[in-house]
């Protein structure tokens, strides 16, 4: 299979095109550091061409979930090199998503502070999970011009303690209506400085976020991921395809080493243009993500739509996932009543196949 080949990916020699998708599985301890438990979680998925380790805080004032791994402090790192030993010993590599929710939380979640975005606009008819129960979401308060060189700033040292933790290499957050996303859509979007208005102004917190990340780890260990069709967290944008070639277009003058593109499923018309139009301004690797199975993964890569695949769900529940695709044997489904509950259950319990 195409899908079992390797890849040079910037400065990343990666054994297989079957990557594991960024996936938030809420079990760092409560101070927000890694440890034995999820080290043993990607350790097991070793085998894996490229390990996106999941969205993780760059600010300590902004948590989303619960106990969502940080990458704030020494002591963050710190947790996070036991993760990345593991991976290595095992054959491994692994990068870190860094990543920021913007208005996709609660004050109730971080000592009183009213969540920040790019506008006043509140995500709609949906509700986040609070210590005190179910909540909708908050009004969020624009970021002042001034402020965001602040914003930039978190995302340029969680580079740093990501690179004492051992990574190799940094995605950037930029999907699913958290911060960078809530810039860079119209949908949200209804500033009138120099994040606002035109496409230029609203990448520029991406780009600079993106130049920042460069500044600490080179182009070629350094990629986004962006999800302009995917509507969760009440997200829209008037002109998904002009976005993509924006983002593409930049990031190509960057140099970066990735542009990861969640689809909301991989073979709808509308994506399959916007992974074209992606393909045509990045030359970079181009990941793609959004329902795939083995068959279309492998497909989208024999035609050149993709260079890899990220899995998520996929991944979940099968941690020798290039194996079963090797020999096209059957999945583990995954249970969907341990996704986000504490411990091993449902988290490093998955079986491998037998040997
Ligand atoms: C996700 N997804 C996700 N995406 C992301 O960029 N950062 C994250 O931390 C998470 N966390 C997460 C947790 C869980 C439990 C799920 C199911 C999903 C989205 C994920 O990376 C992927 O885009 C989707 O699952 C779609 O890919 P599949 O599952 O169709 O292969």
């Amino acid at each position: 299979m195409q899908l079992l080949t390797p890849i040079q990916i910037g400065d990343l020699s990666l054994k297989n095109r079957v990557f594991m998708a960024p996936l938030t599985r809420v079990r760092a301890d409560e101070n927000h550091v890694a440890g034995d438990l999820i080290a043993e979680h990607y350790r097991q998925r070793a085998s894996s061409g490229l390990l996106i380790a999941e969205a993780t805080m760059v600010d300590g004032n902004a948590r989303a979930f619960g106990l969502e791994p940080g990458i704030y402090s020494d002591a963050h790192a710190a947790g996070w090199k036991k993760v990345t030993d593991a991976v290595h010993a095992a054959g491994g590599r692994i990068i870190l998503q860094l990543w920021h929710p913007g208005r996709a939380t609660h004050q109730d979640l971080n000592g009183g502070r009213q969540p920040v975005s790019s506008s006043n606009k509140p995500i709609r008819n949906d509700h986040i999970h609070t210590p005190s129960g179910k909540q909708p979401y908050p009004t969020p308060r624009p970021l002042r011009t001034e402020e965001i060189a602040g914003y930039v700033e978190l995302f340029r040292q969680g580079a740093v303690h990501a690179k004492a933790a051992g990574f190799d290499g940094i995605e950037i957050h930029g999907a699913h209506g958290y911060l960078i996303d809530q810039f860079l859509r119209d949908g949200v979007n209804d500033r009138t400085d120099r994040y606002g208005g035109s496409l230029e102004n609203r990448a520029r917190l991406l780009f600079e976020i993106t130049d920042a990340v460069i500044g600490v780890w080179g182009a070629a260990r350094v990629g986004v991921r962006i999800s302009p069709l995917v509507a969760f967290n009440d997200m829209a944008d008037s002109n998904a395809p002009a976005l993509v070639e924006h983002v593409a277009r930049g990031l190509q003058a960057r140099g970066v080493a990735f542009l990861h593109l969640r689809a909301a499923q991989h073979d709808l018309p509308a994506e399959v243009e916007l992974a074209r139009l992606a393909r045509q301004h990045f030359h970079g690797a181009l990941i793609r993500n959004g329902g795939y199975t083995r068959d279309a993964a492998e497909a989208d890569v024999r035609s050149g739509l993709a260079d890899a695949v990220a899995f998520g769900m996929p991944y979940i529940a099968n941690p020798d996932l290039p194996e079963r695709f090797a020999q096209n044997a059957p999945l583990n489904q995954v249970n969907m009543a341990t996704l986000y509950s504490p411990g091993p259950q449902g988290y490093t319990d998955y079986p491998a196949l037998a040997r």
